[in-house]
């Protein structure tokens, strides 16, 4: 078990800079680190200029999302402060409630798969296909040198183009070839493009064919992660509470048009961690969604069910394709810091980490959607945000919020009334 603890109780109610002082007590952030986020109580940028205009092109300046900290996660026996970056209300505050019942029977268990990513090579006007098949397959271990010899730094770290699948597609008119390549701590479509671009002519020499696209597999099924967890029944709240939390589950499971908002409050978590820490968050979307349809059905991520005491287990598999190194994102000063938040060496243990956002996030949603319903913990921030757009400022904001929601209005007409009727402006 780890010494320190990411169970900070109150931790919402501390001002930003206090909150800041904690994180950085937590993660040994350096006073350069943290004054990345705050400098003298304002908000400061990470990205400068130059870097900004070297990252994509046409840049016209920086759009900012808020950060924020779940607290009380516990994965695999070790505590974590999650970074989430996002622009949606409560969804911090659902995962570290989430995981404040998760630790009651011990937290998440994850387990991350090795870190293989699938290269597509498409080959068309094969003459003859199943020579071609034969071929490509006697050629095999020289198909993975040449692609190997493309990232030498990767192969000296153990990782690598591993194996070669073939797939006829269709009648025969296409084969596709899939490189399966362990890209180690790398999210890795650089290092897959690059290997499949260097195969596809051998691929053409060897089946008479045309080489056409050669591009990485978002749907990464080789690079799989899976978190568990029991929700103690008594912590949730009854075990009346988890029948009806599987009687929401059940919905999800049994209808796409339920399983894609199921699974889009699984995503509000990762996608915003996976942001956090500068990762390429269509790539996780298109993954976890394909992964979802993979049987032909659009189904949920997420799995529940009762153990023998009546405690709710959840489980969640996806695939994740991320990365601790490489990629544009090492430009990204406040990528590396929230990764230092997170205190994760590796991709596989930033995966662990994603899926049980994932889990957490999921359960927190299920939860009140199955009880009280979402409105009632949404409608807090959504009022407060409300009053700003009014206009409101410092305490006001407070003040028209708890109002609006007394009168169950909580609308900007009413919130520009208020700031009239109270504050005169
Ligand atoms: C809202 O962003 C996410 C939820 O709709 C997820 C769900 O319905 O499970 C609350």
């Amino acid at each position: 078990m780890s010494e320190k603890t990411s169970r900070i109780p109150g931790f919402y109610k501390l001002g930003m800079e206090e909150r800041l002082k904690k994180v950085a007590e937590f993660s040994n952030l350096e006073k350069e680190e943290t004054e990345c986020f705050l400098k003298d109580g304002k908000l400061s940028l990470a990205i400068d200029k130059e870097i900004a205009d070297r990252m994509i092109e046409n840049v016209i300046g920086i759009y900012e999302l808020p950060i924020g900290i779940a607290t009380n996660f516990l994965i695999n026996g070790k505590d974590y402060l999650i970074p989430m970056a996002i622009e949606e209300t409560s969804v911090v505050a659902a995962a570290s409630n989430a995981a404040k019942i998760a630790r009651v029977r011990g937290g998440f268990k994850a387990e991350a798969s090795d870190q293989i990513m699938i290269g597509q090579i498409q080959l068309l006007h094969i003459p003859d296909i199943d020579k071609a098949i034969n071929r490509i397959l006697k050629s095999r271990e020289k198909l993975l040198e040449i692609a190997n010899n493309q990232d030498k730094v990767l192969v000296s770290l153990g990782g690598g183009a591993k194996d070669i699948e073939i797939r006829k597609i269709g009648n025969g008119e296409m084969l596709v070839v899939h490189l399966l390549v362990d890209v180690k701590d790398a999210m890795g479509a650089n290092a897959v493009n690059t290997m499949a671009e260097a195969v596809a002519p051998i691929l053409e020499e060897l089946t008479g064919g045309r080489a056409r696209l050669k591009i990485i597999s978002n749907l990464a099924d080789r690079r799989l992660v899976r978190a568990t967890a029991v929700f103690d029944k008594k912590a949730v709240g009854g075990e009346e509470v988890v029948d009806a939390f599987l009687e929401g589950y059940m919905f999800a499971a049994m209808d796409p048009y339920r399983a894609a908002t199921h699974n889009k409050g699984i995503m509000n978590g990762i996608d915003a961690v996976v942001i956090a820490t500068g990762n390429d968050w269509r790539a996780v979307e298109a993954g976890a969604h394909a992964y979802a349809a993979r049987d032909g059905r659009y189904r949920p991520l997420t799995r529940y069910w009762k153990d023998e005491e009546g405690n709710l287990v959840g489980e969640i598999e996806l695939p994740m394709a991320i990365g601790v190194v490489g990629g544009a994102v090492s430009l990204h000063r406040k990528a590396q810091i929230c990764r230092k938040i997170l205190g994760v060496k590796t991709a596989k243990e930033l995966a662990e980490v994603l899926a049980s956002v994932g889990l957490a996030q999921n359960f927190a949603a299920l939860l009140a959607l199955s009880t009280v319903g979402i409105q009632k913990g949404h409608m807090e921030l959504h009022a407060q945000n409300i009053a700003v757009m009014a206009g409101a400022k410092g305490d006001q904001i407070d003040e028209i919020a708890q109002r609006m929601i007394k009168e169950g209005k909580v609308r900007l007409d009413r919130a520009k009334e208020l700031l009239k009727e109270l504050y005169g402006n």
